[in-house]
């Protein structure tokens, strides 16, 4: 399976929400990473054909998913960043709505529901109305529904957000799981969703896809751009005024500040290993500094 995405753009009004965007996908997860606004949403609603794109195609195995059509959303399972819920609804019956909208036949959906259920550790809230659940809960009704066609096609967009670590981790875990015969795409803020289980990395910035390879070959590039330096508390406003620091460490002896910096920052500085978080601060700094 292969899914092409070919020079996409995507204007709104005078807005590049994308910008001549081209990658190929096959079975494994890949991790969107962006800054707020970088068009992770926008070629994730192109890529589960509920937008178009202003310019270029989508090909699964070389054909249009325009001309595919019913064929190509019946392979797709979708997560929106804002899913939209019927709050009077059980969690059951809201899976078994959204089950009948997909054409799953009813045998079949009760036991998809049921495993989908304990994946994503919901078993006890099936009869709550999803009006009552937690956010995070909630957002794990949102990656069930996602699931239930065994779609061979994830889009999940911040699938995560909301989830406590112990259900990140139950997350992570499913998407690796399922994602040896399958495309996963994901998008996320949280880079340790992905450390372990993204065979890809795609980095947008501003619209433009800027990066797209493997995490370790990425982390590899800033080997040797990774310092710790240990500073006393009247030096840290300096440090962090010249540097960009990735995180601060209170020790015994004065705070440790892991700082990414081309040459080494200090006589007594170490090269540290770098680390998803120094990766993204890396490509985002300037971003978050406007
Ligand atoms: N319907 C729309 N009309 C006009 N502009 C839009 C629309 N949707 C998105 N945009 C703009 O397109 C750009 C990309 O937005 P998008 O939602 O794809 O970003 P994102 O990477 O998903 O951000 P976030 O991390 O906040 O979810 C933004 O500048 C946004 O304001
Ligand atoms: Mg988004």
């Amino acid at each position: 399976m292969k899914l092409s995405i070919e020079r996409v753009s995507k204007q709104y009004g005078a807005k590049r929400a994308l910008d001549n965007v081209s990658f190929e996908m096959t079975e494994g997860v890949y991790a969107f990473l962006g800054a707020n606004g970088s068009g992770k949403t926008t070629l994730m609603r192109i890529l589960a054909s509920v937008a178009r794109p202003s310019s270029g195609r989508v090909l699964l195995d070389d054909v249009d998913i325009e001309l595919l059509d019913e064929k190509y959303r019946d392979l797709l399972g979708y997560l929106p960043q804002h899913m939209g819920y019927y709050k009077n609804f059980t969690v059951e019956k809201f899976l078994f709505y959204i089950a009948a909208l997909k054409g799953i036949e009813k045998g079949r959906a009760k036991a998809k529901i049921d495993e989908l259920l304990q994946a994503v550790s919901l078993q006890e809230e099936r009869r709550t109305k999803v009006g009552k659940l937690s956010g995070g809960m909630k957002q794990r009704v949102g990656i069930a529904q996602a699931l239930l066609n065994d779609p061979k096609i994830i889009i999940v967009d911040e699938p995560t957000a909301g989830l406590d670590p112990k259900e990140r981790i139950r997350f992570r875990n499913l998407m690796s799981t399922i994602s040896a015969d399958r495309i996963v795409l994901l998008s996320t803020h949280i880079v340790s969703d992905i450390e372990y289980i993204a065979k890809e990395l795609l980095i947008l910035k501003r619209g433009m896809l800027i990066q797209k390879a493997e995490p370790q070959h990425l982390l590899d590039a800033l080997s040797g751009k990774v310092w710790t330096v240990t500073a006393s508390p009247n030096e840290l406003a300096a440090w962090q005024a010249s540097h960009k620091v990735s995180s601060m460490l209170v020790r015994e002896n004065g705070t440790e500040l892991r700082i990414l910096s081309e040459n080494k920052p200090a006589p007594h500085a170490e090269e540290a290993i770098p680390n998803l978080e120094d990766l993204y601060l890396h490509y985002f700094d300037e971003e978050a500094a406007k």
